[in-house]
C-alpha cells in the first residue's frame, strides 16, 4: 500500500546539507527550498517520502489531507498545506457557484500544488440537487479533488465532479456507506472512526471501521478520527489506509482562523477531555459530534438564548450564536466563546502549540515515517 522512496536526490540533499544557518548562503536558503519545492513535487528537505495510492492520485508528495472543516478551511490553510506537499481543502458547502470560484481562486494564486474542495451536505433532498450541482460544477473546474460528507452517496454529484475531470471522494461511516460510495462511482473513500472531531458519521473505532472498509473496497481509503501525531499516522498507513485525513490537528494551525479562546482550548486538552454528543443541536438536531467537554458544560451553565455573535460577511453584519448552535468558532465570533462548540477529536492530546501548517504536515510526516522505517528495520532485518 505504501513505499519508502528516495526522491530528493543527492544533489539537493547536499544542498540543504551544506546550507548551514548563519553562513553566508543561509539568507537565501528558504528561497532555495521554495524554489526547490516548487519544481521538484516531491522534494521535502531531502528526505525519504511515503508514497501511496493518494499521493499518485492526486499529485502529491505527503500522504495527509488536512479535513475540511467550514470556516476553518479557509483558502489560507488550504494554501499552506498543498504548499507544504499535503492536499488542502477548503469548505464550500453552502456557497454558490461564484462563491465557490472566488474561493478557490484565492486557493489558486497561493499555490500551484493540488488542493480540494469539501461539500457538507446534511438534509440534501432531491429538490436541492440542481442548485448544489452548479457549485460542485464550479468547484470541480479548479480542484483536484472534490468531496463530500453528510449524506448517502449520491452518482448524480460523482457524475459532475468527473465531467470536469476532477476526483471525486465521500466520507463515510460504515461498510455500507463505503460499498454506496464505491457503486456511485468515488475514486477515494475516507473512513472516519468515532474519535473524530465535528460532526460524525462512524460509530465504531477507526481501527475496526478500516478492517470493515478495506475488504469491502478496492479503492484508496484515507482514515479519519483521532489521527493527531505521527504515531497515529504510521498505524493507519500500515494497516492499509492510502493516506490520513487530520482536523483537529489542523484546526490549531496558525492559518485556520480558530478562534484563539478555542485554539488555547485545544492545547489544554487530553483525549479524555473530548465527549461524544448530540448537545450542539440547535437547528442540526440527531447529529452526534464530538468536542470539548467543557464546551458542553459551559454551554450548559449558560443563562439566556444567546451565547455571542458572529460576523456574517455577505451582510456586514453580526448575527446571534444561540446556546448549543453549531457553528465554526472563527477569529470573527464575540461573547461566551467558551460556551460555543469546541470541536476536537480524541488525537487532540497532540495539539501541544499553534504552529503553521507547514510545520505540522512536516511533524506529522517525518515521525510517521521514522516509526514505519525502524519497525520495517527491525521487523524484516
Ligand atoms: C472543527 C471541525 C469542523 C469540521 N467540519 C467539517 C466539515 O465542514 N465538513 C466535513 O466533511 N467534515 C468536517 N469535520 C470532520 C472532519 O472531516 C474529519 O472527519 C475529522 O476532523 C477527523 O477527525 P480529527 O478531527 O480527530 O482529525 C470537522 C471536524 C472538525 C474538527
Amino acid at each position: 500500500m505504501f513505499g519508502l522512496e528516495n526522491c530528493g536526490g543527492r544533489e539537493l540533499e547536499n544542498l540543504n546539507e551544506d546550507i548551514q544557518p548563519g553562513s553566508a548562503d543561509s539568507g537565501n536558503l528558504s528561497a532555495i527550498r521554495q524554489l526547490l519545492r516548487r519544481h521538484s513535487p516531491s522534494f521535502r528537505g531531502g528526505a525519504h517520502l511515503l508514497k501511496t495510492g493518494f499521493t499518485k492520485l492526486i499529485g502529491c508528495s505527503v500522504p495527509i489531507q488536512q479535513a475540511g472543516m467550514a470556516a476553518l478551511a479557509n483558502p489560507e490553510l488550504a494554501a499552506a498545506v498543498s504548499e507544504a506537499g499535503a492536499l488542502g481543502m477548503v469548505s464550500v458547502g453552502g456557497f454558490p457557484p461564484e462563491k465557490v470560484t472566488r474561493e478557490l481562486e484565492l486557493v489558486r494564486k497561493r499555490t500551484l500544488r493540488p488542493f480540494g474542495a469539501n461539500f457538507l451536505i446534511p438534509g440534501l433532498t432531491d429538490e436541492d440537487i440542481p442548485e448544489v450541482s452548479e457549485s460542485v460544477r464550479a468547484a470541480s473546474k479548479l480542484a483536484r479533488l472534490v468531496e463530500f460528507f453528510y449524506h448517502e452517496p449520491q452518482a448524480e454529484l460523482v457524475k459532475i465532479v468527473h465531467s470536469e475531470r476532477a476526483l471525486a471522494c465521500w466520507q463515510v461511516g460504515s461498510k455500507v456507506e463505503a460499498g454506496a460510495a464505491t457503486d456511485a462511482g468515488c475514486d477515494m473513500i475516507i473512513a472516519q472512526g468515532i474519535e473524530a472531531g465535528g460532526h460524525i458519521r462512524g460509530r465504531i473505532g477507526l481501527m475496526a471501521l478500516l478492517d470493515q472498509v478495506l475488504s469491502k473496497t478496492d479503492i484508496p481509503v484515507i482514515a479519519a478520527g483521532g489521527i493527531s501525531s505521527g504515531r497515529a499516522m504510521a498505524a493507519s498507513l500500515a494497516a492499509g489506509a492510502a493516506a490520513v485525513r487530520v482536523g483537529t490537528r489542523f484546526a490549531a494551525a496558525e492559518e485556520a482562523g480558530a478562534h484563539p479562546v478555542y485554539q488555547r482550548a485545544l492545547v489544554k486538552s487530553e483525549a479524555e477531555d473530548t465527549i461524544f454528543t448530540e448537545a450542539f443541536g440547535t437547528g442540526w438536531p440527531n447529529a452526534p459530534h464530538r468536542v470539548t467537554r467543557s464546551s458542553v458544560e459551559a454551554a450548559q451553565a449558560f443563562q439566556g438564548e444567546e451565547v455571542g455573535q458572529r460576523y456574517v460577511k455577505s451582510s456586514d453584519e453580526w448575527a446571534p450564536v444561540l446556546r448549543f448552535q453549531p457553528i465554526a468558532v472563527t477569529k470573527e465570533v464575540r461573547g461566551n466563546v467558551e460556551a460555543m462548540p469546541h470541536w476536537a477529536g480524541e488525537g487532540v492530546g497532540s495539539v501541544k502549540s499553534i504552529l503553521p501548517a507547514a510545520k505540522i504536515v512536516d511533524q506529522l510526516s517525518d515521525e510517521a515515517e521514522k516509526l514505519l522505517r525502524r519497525w520495517s528495520s527491525q521487523s524484516f532485518g
